[in-house]
């Protein structure tokens, strides 16, 4: 199949792409390499450096490539930046969107898969672990932004012939995910610890959240080709992990490091605690995790020490 990935070059995405071409798939990448890295683009994929807002040149691509599925990974993510700039957030995270799912129908694409947000949509959770149905109130923009463009796919499904798949993520974490962003807590301690800097904790290190390795997600997304239909659907492991135990982890995986973390007044406006329940990605997609996290751990940091430059 033809299937254009926006977000190609960044964390997840390229993992998908790697899958996706590994499978025989045709694949063609839409990335403005704002947070992506061009080290992370599968030579065998076509690569448009583009910036998704830009409607023209999104119609341009899609004319040309002509894609039968759309993965649609790009996004402004950065929760804090999302508070201090909404405009620009819904812009990726809305406008940007609707020129890639337009776009990518207009020329017959079929299929739309969406990277959504499990952490960012249900807001403070009323019960754990969270199903689909849970009440949705996002306490940040960006959660508000993801969960408009679910249902910007639901009403577009029924206008045209394209099918939409929501995958609400839990906390990704694995290879290629940098350690100089805002999230991604394994990422940022393999960085700090791997260069033996001290690290940081928000809060007593209680926090909870659900860390699904990036190899998981990546058979979520191939299940996604063919199953989900029209859904939204957790993609997590159901499991708490205190932010605590992830330091502790990376410690163990790394070897060495420095002691103890430093304890920081908890950041308002972030969920205490969380984890999706995936009773539904199993029924649905056949879906469930295969990746322990201390092993999920051990194989990002291994990665962290072969990537130095950009971990
Ligand atoms: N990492 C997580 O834990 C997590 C959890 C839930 C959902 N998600 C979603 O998964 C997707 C991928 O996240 P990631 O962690 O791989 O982040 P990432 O920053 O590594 O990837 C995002 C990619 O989108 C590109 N991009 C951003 N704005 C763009 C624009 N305007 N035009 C073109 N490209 C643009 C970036 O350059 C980057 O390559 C995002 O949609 C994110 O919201 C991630």
């Amino acid at each position: 199949m033809k299937i254009l990935i926006s977000g190609g070059a960044g964390f997840i995405a390229s993992n998908v792409t790697d899958a996706y071409l590994q499978d025989g798939h045709e694949v063609a990448i839409i990335d403005d390499l704002v947070t992506g890295f061009r080290e992370n683009v599968n030579a065998q994929a076509k690569f448009y450096e583009c910036d998704i807002r830009d409607a023209d040149r999104v119609a341009q691509i899609c004319d040309e490539f002509k894609p039968e599925v759309i993965s649609h990974h790009a996004a402004q993510l950065d929760v804090r930046k999302a508070v201090s700039d909404p405009v620009y957030d819904a812009s990726v995270n809305i406008s940007g969107a609707l020129n890639v799912l337009l776009h990518g129908a207009r020329v017959g694409a079929h299929r739309i898969i969406f990277a959504s947000s499990g952490g960012a949509v249900y807001g403070e959770p009323q019960f754990l672990p969270v199903t689909e149905d849970h009440p949705v109130a996002p306490e940040s923009p960006y959660g508000l932004t993801k969960f408009t463009f679910e249902h910007y796919m639901r009403i577009w499904s029924q206008l045209h012939p394209i099918t939409p798949v929501a995958l609400r993520y839990a906390n990704v974490y694995g290879p290629r995910q940098t350690a100089h962003g805002e999230a991604g807590v394994v990422a940022i301690f393999a960085g700090l610890l791997l260069d033996n800097k001290p690290c940081k904790i928000f809060g007593d290190g209680s926090m909870t959240r659900d860390y699904v390795f990036v190899g998981d997600v990546v058979e979520a997304n191939r299940a996604a080709l063919k199953r989900g239909d029209n859904d939204i659907i957790n993609i997590g492991t159901g499991v708490e992990t205190s932010t605590r135990e992830v330091f502790d982890a990376v410690r163990a995986a790394v070897g060495t490091g420095p002691a103890e973390p430093e304890l920081l007044p908890e950041r308002p406006g972030e969920v205490h605690n969380i984890c999706l329940d995936n009773s539904h990605a199993k029924e649905v997609l056949g879906w469930e995790p295969q990746v322990a996290f201390r092993e999920g751990v051990q194989r990002t940091v291994e990665w962290h020490k072969q990537n130095e430059n950009h971990g």
